[in-house]
């Protein structure tokens, strides 16, 4: 059975007291949502140890939004994966379309990233989508092939069972449009197959989430479609009530 994932991607937003409160308020509601349905929330850094302890001692579980690419020492302004444990986190986004765009995040730093990470008993959810002119130009299957190939190749099976995949095509991510839960299907199960390529049965197990303009008019069928184990949220994980109407439409 793969895990049910609802994601909450904070982005760069919240100071900490509004960040204690959209946690309090997932709290309060946290009885309407699914017990099969995992939830988790990504707060910027600065926000990471006040959302843990408005979490604490529910199944919410906590993610921070990148890790560095170094175990640590002399990186000024970032942030160690195992920094990111310590204070509470058990996922870790990386790759995400965001990071690769303005932070030079390549495939390279990614294994690097990802490998420190699972080092630290985190989960990494690594994300994947192709940009508008490459769909436009019809290249965005080779595209995600090989954002996949390029980093979770290099991991052990033992390694890929911790990993969550989260598919976000750039060009649904923060721009209202969604993709159909056609497009977002075909993706979904081509993801499948390429991990089945290397890892065999495993591929069955591991939660393949959608990300991009997810919202609670959308995510109901979109988590209907077989290969789609869960949504990434951005805008909608700002507040409360749309997180949870999210998590509550499987
Ligand atoms: P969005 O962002 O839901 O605001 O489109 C999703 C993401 O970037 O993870």
């Amino acid at each position: 059975m793969r895990k049910k994932i609802v994601a909450g991607n904070w982005k760069m937003n919240t100071t900490v007291s509004e960040a204690v409160e959209l946690a309090k308020g997932l709290v309060a509601s946290l009885n309407e949502v699914p017990e099969d349905v995992k939830l988790v929330v990504a707060p910027p850094f600065t926000n990471l140890v006040p959302v843990s302890d408005v979490i604490s001692g529910t199944s919410i579980a906590l993610s921070s939004q990148n890790c560095a690419d170094q175990e640590k020492g002399a990186y000024t302004g970032e942030v160690s994966a195992k920094m990111v444990k310590s204070v509470g986190c058990s996922y870790v986004i990386l790759g995400h379309s965001e990071r690769r765009e303005y932070y030079g995040e390549t495939s390279e730093k990614l294994v690097k990233k990802i490998k420190l990470a699972l080092g630290e008993g985190l989960s990494p959810i690594f994300c994947i989508g192709e940009k508008l002119q490459e769909r436009q130009d019809n290249i965005h299957f080779d595209v995600i092939a090989a954002q996949i190939k390029e980093v979770l190749f290099e991991l052990s099976a033992e390694e890929m069972a911790q990993v969550v995949v989260a598919y976000e095509p750039v060009w649904a991510i923060g721009t209202g449009v969604t993709a159909t839960s056609e497009q977002a299907q075909e993706i979904h199960a081509y993801v499948r197959g390429i991990l089945a390529e290397k890892f065999g049965e495993l591929a069955q197990e591991i939660s393949i989430l959608y990300g991009g303009s997810c919202k609670p008019s959308n995510a109901k069928e979109l988590f209907a479609c077989p290969d789609i184990d869960g949504g990434l949220i951005g805008g909608a994980a700002l507040k409360a009530s749309d997180f949870i109407a999210i998590a509550q439409s499987y």
